[in-house]
């Protein structure tokens, strides 16, 4: 791998762990590039924080496919465009399939706001709150066939206070993705990160 590691995202949304990400490459924390932004959504706010940025932003419209096997080989064509060798899914809310995985294996990560196994899927920090918690979080994983499933490499705790609605406790469990996932990015790239069956290992720097 080249010294500087390039970087693909995708993103569904406002794309702010995105942001997160470009904040760090830009203030030197990270030692990569983000070679492309891709989303699923025409008008997510991702792509607009991609030119901003001068990243390259494409849309896929997964509406040109007719499945999600021909769909996925164009968003592959794309990343292998732009020389992706690590992937960031960042509030990308479609299933990842075969091709991606196959083709990314080990090379894909995920935040999800919850602190996994707990809480997979959609809506996570709304399902942590109504179901009670007291304790709520993040994880940063590596990506596999199975849904939020993939060996975990970071998480993050935040409590939840008395006051909290499903929305604040969103907001400060989102403060906290934007912490912890350049800080896993940062260990991958700097190749300090083992997987063993479900483990991740972190060697120390
Ligand atoms: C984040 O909270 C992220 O963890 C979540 O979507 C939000 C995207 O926000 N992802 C998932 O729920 C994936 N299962 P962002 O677009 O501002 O980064």
């Amino acid at each position: 791998m080249p010294s500087v590691t390039n970087i693909a995202v995708l993103a569904s949304g406002r794309g702010s762990n995105l942001q997160a990400i470009i904040d760090s490459i830009e203030s030197g924390y990270l030692k990569a590039q983000i070679t492309v932004v891709i989303s699923d959504v025409g008008d997510a706010y991702a792509l607009e924080r991609a030119r901003k940025h001068g990243i390259e932003a494409v849309f896929i419209d997964t509406k040109r496919f007719s499945s999600r096997e021909l769909y996925e080989k164009e968003a592959l064509r794309v990343l292998r465009k732009h020389d992706a060798e690590l992937v960031l899914l960042a509030g990308y809310m479609r299933v990842v399939g075969r091709t991606l995985l196959d083709a990314y294996k080990n090379r894909m990560l995920n935040i999800h706001p919850a602190l996994l196994p707990a809480f997979p899927g959609l809506h996570a920090q709304k399902q942590a709150f109504d179901h009670g918690v007291k304790v709520a979080g993040c994880t940063v994983h590596f990506v596999d066939d199975k849904l939020d499933g993939g060996p975990i490499i970071l998480q993050r705790c935040v409590e939840v206070a008395e006051d909290d609605t499903t929305e604040t406790l969103a907001d400060r469990i989102l403060e906290q993705e934007h912490k912890i996932y350049p800080e896993a990015v940062k260990l991958f790239v700097e190749n300090r990160l083992r997987i063993e069956g479900r483990k991740v290992k972190i060697i120390k720097s």
